[in-house]
């Protein structure tokens, strides 16, 4: 029997909605074929949008959507994607696949599939090839409701009303792609965009630093003490950091050994699951350097992609970046979703990387039919955390694996809603063994729980003539006694745990 405990008297922070957002760059079949598909279409679209795809992301209450890039936001300019979708220029895209990027898809129609979704928009700037006017301008076109060239031209290609951008990022890896930049000069550019992303007519940006990659610590220590904003600046100036960005993918082996997507051995997923967890520490790191700053917590951590990363599917385009999604996928986000519930006092937003047909992906499409992935029920599965209190939650500290690839057998999160329904995500990351669970809730009584769960082995997935292979089912075993609640979890399996709790008696 395994302990799983739960306090509803020891609240956290609330965990954002946002922990559970999403990205979506012009790379490979994201956006054209896997969201985005013309009018014309004979795919059923609301405005060229792909209504299967809008429906299931509308399912999981995507709460916001980091676009156009990644990479490409760094050599993206968005005035060719605005006007006469026939007028607009055609560009090479020179980071992924070199194929020709028609700019069918802008500003407008990304702001109409946030509509549609029903989520917020996070933009990403182009600092690396970009101007500052640019930059300003785009802001401009974007949010101002008044009199300016701006806001006129956007009036003119037929948007009078401002629209609302809570987000905006300014560059993206720019000690990589977007410009290959040190630490100390990327500090001093960002204070110098930054200036220009102003707020008109009442409408609050939060401005988000290129943040680190991965274990880059001097990263983060720049870019708070030269960055972070304190009242008063004591030199006069005016600069402010919302949030600084983590980038971190599960890439087991790097890029010369990440290995298939889908044919992999238990090494393999042990070693892919170690390195998911990794996350945590990560974490623990940068909000630490972070604290040294900004005690108040004022400045979110915002992993703006994350996810896994393997080889691209064979006979696919290697800059398309496309592959299956398994149950060890799902087990990687899993995991990751409860680490990032439980920073949620420092991570304020995170976006997995990416959305439709693109690394770890939630959907999958290939013509006009379209596939839930193994990822996109963990998302379903874990929705109920958005914006809830996080609960203070432990589970046995046992660990299974190899020598080198050591996990936790059994990984956890918990929340509390407005309802105060309690909200259990459970991941059994052992590949043979059900557990039998013992969960206490210290001095709190279950009226009644419901469960639902997601298991299968390590690589199983769904795929286009299966598409309902891998989804979750509801568990009606769960046997209540006092304040404990009894259950199992299978092998290899992520799990939801809903706990309705009255007062003791
Ligand atoms: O998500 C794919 C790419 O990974 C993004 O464009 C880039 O920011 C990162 O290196």
């Amino acid at each position: 029997m395994r302990r799983l405990i739960i306090n509803p008297d020891k609240k956290g922070e609330k965990i954002s909605r946002n922990i559970y957002g999403h990205f979506a760059e012009h790379l490979g079949r994201c956006i054209y074929e896997g969201i985005y598909v013309g009018e014309g279409s004979p795919i059923p679209n609301v405005k060229g949008m792909r209504s299967d795809v809008v429906s299931a992301l509308r399912g999981i209450k995507v709460p916001v959507l980091r676009w156009p890039g990644g990479c490409f936001a760094d050599i993206y300019h968005w005035m060719d994607g605005i006007g006469p979708a026939a007028q607009r220029k055609k560009i090479i895209n020179t980071h992924w696949g070199g194929v020709v990027e028609d700019n069918s898809f802008g500003t407008h129609e990304f702001m109409e599939l946030c509509a549609q979704i029903g989520c917020d928009p996070f933009i990403s700037g182009n600092v690396g090839s970009g101007t500052v006017r640019e930059m300003s301008e785009w802001v401009e076109y974007m949010t101002f409701g008044g009199v300016s060239p701006m806001a006129d031209l956007r009036g003119a290609n037929g948007q009078k009303e401002p629209w609302s951008v809570p987000y905006f990022g300014i560059g993206n890896e720019n000690w990589g792609c977007g410009g290959n930049m040190s630490a100390e000069y990327y500090a001093s550019i960002y204070r110098h965009y930054q200036t220009y992303v102003r707020e008109y007519d009442g409408n609050q940006i939060s401005k988000i630093a290129c943040g680190p990659n991965i274990d880059d610590y001097h990263w983060t220590e720049v870019m708070m003490s030269r960055c972070h904003s304190r009242t008063p600046h004591t030199n006069g100036a005016d600069y402010r950091m919302d949030g600084l960005s983590l980038h971190y993918y599960t890439s087991p082996g790097g890029p010369k050994d990440r290995g298939c997507a889908v044919k992999f051995d238990e090494i393999k997923y042990f070693h892919t699951l170690s390195d998911a967890l990794r996350m945590d520490k990560l974490i623990s790191g940068h909000s630490l350097i972070m604290d040294r700053y900004d005690p108040e917590k004022r400045v979110g951590l915002v992993v703006d992609e994350w996810g896994t990363w393997f080889d691209v599917a064979e006979g696919t385009n290697p800059g398309f970046l496309y592959q299956q999604n398994t149950m060890r996928d799902a087990l990687v986000a899993g995991v990751t979703l409860n680490i990032f519930n439980t920073h949620c006092d420092r991570v304020t937003m995170a976006n997995i990387a990416q959305t439709v047909n693109v690394l770890q992906a939630v959907i999958l499409t290939q013509g006009e039919q379209m596939i839930k992935t193994p990822t996109y029920h963990v998302f379903d599965l874990y929705k109920g955390h958005q914006d809830a209190q996080l609960l203070e939650s432990y589970v046995d500290d046992r660990h299974i694996g190899t020598d080198e690839y050591s996990v936790p057998e059994l990984h956890v999160s918990a929340s509390q809603d407005d309802s105060s329904a309690i909200l259990a995500t459970l991941v059994n990351l052992s590949l043979h063994d059900t557990l039998d669970i013992c969960c206490q809730l210290c001095g709190h009584q279950a009226k009644s729980a419901s469960a639902r769960v997601l298991t299968g082995k390590m690589d199983a997935h769904n795929d286009f003539d299966a598409p309902e292979r891998v989804k979750p089912r509801h568990l009606d075993e769960i046997t209540i006694s006092g304040e404990k609640l009894l259950f199992q979890i299978p092998p290899c399996a992520v799990m939801e745990i809903v706990i309705d709790i009255g007062p003791v008696e």
